[in-house]
């Protein structure tokens, strides 16, 4: 039987996200949006071009809920995103009242699937998600990382004139100012990129890598990133769907892993059929493991805000 995924929030992540699953022919998807006629029509649209794409998968559009019955992943979106001079944390109250009331209704439908949270500001509302749901800790699961380690793959792939694919990277912590783009662990073909670029080089790449998403609405204006965070959370889709045991850095809850207890944060996490199936701890540097505590502090204080 086919896999299904169900998307809440047709806007600019969630519909391009059903555009990355069906072009790689992963599930079937159903757009969710509150605004009547968008997740239908942007369903309609990609639908037709399944014949030209060559991928049979169905993609439907719907208001209610019962449209997502049974869905293996529901990738939840909704909310909205920043403008100019926002912040993520700006969200906070607005996107906190959605992903209430949206995680309820996903829940009732898809008791037994796995959530993929994106709204901002991301690690809060993947708490707010948890703490609604219900669900265990490994089926609630926030994305970020793998797109912020793919803004630093981007521009190390760039600075060295080298294959997007010689590079992996690893960005941990909150999905904020304060994320923790680990250099260390950054690798060239296996090689670690503190050997290929100079300290002070680096130090202006990783800077970039925090300010990745505002260089992205500085230049829309009127929206945030879209086909990079789209494509990232596809990723997830595939390696839970596919089982791959795939090694990413994902917003997870922590239960003491890290020294830190009750809040997501990005850490490395191996995704496969159960969601998250393992949470990896890696040796951090005295600088590493404070920077990583600082991100986790405001999450937390994010979190107080909204009681979660
Ligand atoms: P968008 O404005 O294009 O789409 C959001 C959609 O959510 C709209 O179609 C809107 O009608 C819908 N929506 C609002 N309230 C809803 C509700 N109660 N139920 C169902 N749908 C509802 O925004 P975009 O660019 O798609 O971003 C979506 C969210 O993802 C934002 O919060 C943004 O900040 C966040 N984001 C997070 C990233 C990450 O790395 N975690 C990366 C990029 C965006
Ligand atoms: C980004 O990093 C807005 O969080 C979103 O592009």
């Amino acid at each position: 039987m086919r896999k299904k995924v169900s998307i809440v929030g047709a806007g600019n992540v969630g519909a391009t996200a059903a555009h990355w699953i069906a072009s790689k022919e992963l599930a079937d998807v159903v757009l969710i949006d509150v605004v009547e006629g968008v997740p239908q029509g942007k369903a309609l649209d990609l639908a037709e071009a399944m014949p030209i794409e060559k991928r049979d998968v169905h993609v439907t559009g719907a208001n209610d809920y019962a449209a997502t019955a049974n869905s293996d992943i529901v990738v939840i979106t909704a909310g909205i995103p920043r403008k100019p001079g926002m912040s993520r944390d700006d969200l906070l109250n607005t996107n906190f009242k959605i992903m209430s009331d949206v995680v309820q209704k996903v829940v009732a439908q898809s008791p037994e699937s796995i959530l993929i949270i994106v709204s901002n500001p991301l690690d809060a509302m993947a708490q707010a998600a948890f703490r609604q749901a219900g669900f265990n800790r490994e089926r609630v699961i926030g994305m970020a990382g793998v797109l912020d380690s793919a803004r630093f793959r981007t521009f190390i792939a760039e600075e060295l004139s080298v294959s997007v694919e010689n590079v992996t990277a690893f960005v941990l912590g909150g999905h904020g100012d304060t994320m923790v783009p680990l250099p260390r662990y950054s690798t060239v073909a296996g090689i670690p990129i503190t050997e290929l670029i100079a300290p002070e080089r680096l130090e202006q790449l990783v800077q970039r890598t925090r300010d990745g998403g505002a260089e992205i609405v500085k230049h829309l204006k009127t929206g945030s990133a879209y086909y990079a965070p789209s494509a990232a959370t596809v990723e997830m889709v595939e390696a839970i769907l596919k089982d791959k045991k795939k090694i990413l850095p994902c917003a997870a809850y922590l239960e003491g892993e890290y020294g830190i207890n009750g809040y997501y944060i990005g850490v490395p996490c191996k995704l496969g059929a159960a969601g998250i199936e393992q949470i990896v701890e890696i040796k951090l540097t005295a600088e590493e493991d404070a920077a990583l505590k600082k991100s986790a502090e405001s999450v937390k204080e994010l979190c107080a805000v909204i009681g979660v």
